[in-house]
């Protein structure tokens, strides 16, 4: 399944600059991946979602999570989003492997989805990634069902000497990553959030104000 019209050059564009090297990206992501959904992750999962029948994971990339969501809701509908070719091929296996349904879809346009079609909806550090991310507020707000859920998790802003411990080089790519990482204060992700009617259930922040992982509730 695909967005009309598909992801254009431009996202693509916008997600290599981001990324560069989009198969190292994808690796990376796989082996970074229990640090994200470890222990503190579950405890918030565990706390906000305790049945759901529909889930949507927005940008899923290697689609790790998607087995992980079926071992905690057997029967749910569970779909991945991800444009990016490299992360399709895990993902497709990933999908296939959790009964999950991947669409290949670009999160900066509408998606092919019904409103009210998701009981929970996951976004793991991606909200960052797109050029322009407050309407994927507006759409995790739009596919949630009444009384629906989101965990979004994602980067916060910090002061460049802070965020220069990770990476010593200021080189213009890391100063456009500093940018793009550093964008949003947790209060502007809450803001975001209530602006599009969304109720701010927890706020848990992580690596010392680095990251957050915000439960999010569409009022029923
Ligand atoms: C940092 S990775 C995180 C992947 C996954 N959520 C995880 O935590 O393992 C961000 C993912 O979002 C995807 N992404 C970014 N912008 C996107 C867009 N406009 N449409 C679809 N996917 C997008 C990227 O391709 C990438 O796979």
């Amino acid at each position: 399944m695909t967005n009309e019209p598909g992801p254009g050059p431009a996202g693509l564009e916008h997600l290599q600059a981001h990324h560069g090297d989009f198969a190292n990206f994808r690796d990376a992501m796989i082996q970074s991946s229990a640090g994200r959904f470890g222990p503190i992750w579950w405890g918030v999962f565990d706390t906000y979602v305790h049945q759901a029948e529909s889930v949507v994971d927005l940008g899923t990339g290697p689609g790790l999570l998607l087995p992980m969501l079926r071992a905690r809701l057997p029967d749910a509908q569970i779909t991945g989003v991800e444009v990016q070719p490299e992360m399709l091929e895990p993902a497709t296996e990933n999908a296939a492997l959790a009964g999950a349904t991947l669409l290949q879809a670009n999160l900066e346009q509408p998606l092919p989805l019904p409103d009210g079609c998701a009981d929970l909806v996951t976004c793991v550090m991606v909200f960052h990634e797109l050029p322009h991310p407050p309407p994927l507020m507006a759409e995790m707000a739009r596919l949630l069902k009444p009384g629906g859920r989101i965990l979004l998790y994602d980067w916060l802003r910090r002061d460049l000497r802070n965020y220069l411990d990770e990476e010593q080089e200021l080189t213009p790519g890391t100063l456009q990553h500093f940018r793009e990482h550093c964008l949003f204060s947790l209060d502007d992700l809450e803001f975001l959030a209530e602006r599009n009617g969304l109720r701010v259930l927890e706020s848990v922040g992580r690596r010392g104000g680095r990251f957050a992982i915000l439960a999010l509730e569409k009022p029923a």
